[in-house]
């Protein structure tokens, strides 16, 4: 069953516009996967995924339906961000309940903004020793990040918007939207 979609959302006293439609989103979820089988099809071994929460969540699931090699499923939960902006500093949450060492790894993240999340992860995963590590986001805003960070797999890049939906989220609300949003200006 298709849920309705709407154009316009009010949350927190501010108006969202659609932005990504669950048909575009979909029609990414599945090119990253042919992308991420056609990489990971001939490792010998099995890849350890990590979703980092609470953003992920929609997206992990979708993407690792569409997977057809032999893999793992973890998750943390990290926090950067307040409200609409980044706070500079990561809190770990939950951290890795898994040795990655001599494991090949994915990163599965929903959005990078300025890369301060996803750079002290990888920062702090290289440090076990894994053979490999290896990113995948569903939205990039290179204008934010200036590339710090090297992004192997990335399913949309944007400019420096406030997006939520399919995840993604204000203050917690919004997460359940199938398609994606941005603040209207
Ligand atoms: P970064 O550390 O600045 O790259 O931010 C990464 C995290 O901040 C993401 O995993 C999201 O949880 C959150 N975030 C960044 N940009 C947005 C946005 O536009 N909407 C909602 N959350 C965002």
């Amino acid at each position: 069953m298709k849920v309705e979609e709407p154009k316009e959302i009010s949350l927190e006293g501010k108006i969202f516009e659609q932005y990504i439609s669950s048909e575009e989103i979909d029609s990414i979820c599945t090119r990253l996967a042919a992308e991420l089988n056609e990489e990971y099809s001939s490792y010998q071994m099995e890849i350890i995924l990590i979703s980092i929460l609470d953003g992920s969540f929609i997206f992990m699931a979708d993407l690792v339906r569409k997977l057809n090699f032999p893999h793992r499923i973890h998750f943390v939960k990290l926090k950067s961000y307040e409200d609409m902006e980044s706070k500079g500093e990561v809190k770990y949450i939950l951290d890795l309940q898994t040795d990655v060492k001599n494991k090949h790894v994915l990163v599965i993240e929903d959005i990078i903004d300025t890369g301060l999340t996803i750079e002290s992860f990888v920062e702090k995963l290289v440090a076990s020793e894994p053979l490999s590590v290896k990113t995948c986001t569903l939205l990039s805003k290179p204008e934010v990040h200036n590339d710090i960070v090297e992004l192997q797999f990335i399913g949309k890049e944007i400019p420096p918007e406030f997006v939520i939906g399919y995840g993604l989220d204000l203050n917690g609300y919004a997460r359940n939207l199938s398609s994606i949003y941005k603040l209207k200006v």
